[in-house]
């Protein structure tokens, strides 16, 4: 019975297409999907604080760090400076619609020292415009309310509110959240 459920519901697909796995280069940005090589990198830019932002598990920044390392790692892309050429930071997406145009949520963080630049405002609406031209016509956010460096994020790129809740993280904190929503370019 439950081999039958399993054939009879629709796999909820986490992927990335195809089309938007080329690099994208900004005025000082580069923002490219993960390769294995950018594993130590990408560990070394989460924080503690970042963890607990995003409410992660203790296992979590291990699992990232290991599926990048294998090449198993879709979900994210690595911000790098143009000049001097270092990771800044990290940006992820991910569907949950099996059609993969609608629901992709993003989140990101960036490297203490090289915060308030203007680097993710320039990384998110570099992204969200790519987004855009591959026919993804809804690209959705979520942030804490307190977390004002997003929202002031959303608003530079055009995103709208599109509710408030109670959000429960992966390791069960709960935050009270501001839900947002970017139409297609
Ligand atoms: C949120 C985060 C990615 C912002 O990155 P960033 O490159 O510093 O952002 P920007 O420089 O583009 O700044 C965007 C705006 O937020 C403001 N801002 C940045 N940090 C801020 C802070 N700590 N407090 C208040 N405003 C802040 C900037 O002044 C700018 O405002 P403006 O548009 O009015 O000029 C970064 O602070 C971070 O990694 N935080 C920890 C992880 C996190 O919160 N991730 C999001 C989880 S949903």
């Amino acid at each position: 019975m439950l081999a039958l459920r399993r054939m009879l519901t629709p796999r909820r697909k986490r992927v990335m297409p195809p089309s938007i796995t080329d690099e994208i280069v900004t005025e000082r940005l580069l923002i490219r999907p993960t390769r294995p090589g950018d594993s130590a990198d990408v560990l070394t830019s989460i924080d503690d604080e970042i963890e607990t932002i995003n409410g992660w598990r203790p296992q979590s920044k291990l699992d990232l760090g290991r599926a990048i390392a294998a090449d198993r790692d879709p979900w994210h892309w690595v911000i790098r400076l143009r000049e001097p050429d270092v990771l800044i930071g990290v940006l992820g997406a991910q569907f949950v619609d099996p059609l993969m145009i609608d629901g992709c949520e993003i989140g990101f963080w960036v490297l203490g020292q090289h915060r308030r630049n203007g680097y993710m405002t320039e990384a998110v609406a570099a992204f969200v415009e790519r987004l855009g031209v591959n026919d993804i016509t809804t690209v959705r956010a979520s942030t804490a309310v307190s977390n004002v460096a997003v929202h002031r994020i959303m608003h530079s790129v055009g995103f709208v509110e599109t509710g408030r809740r109670q959000r429960t993280l992966q390791n069960g904190t709960v935050i009270d959240a501001i839900d947002y929503k970017a139409p297609a370019r």
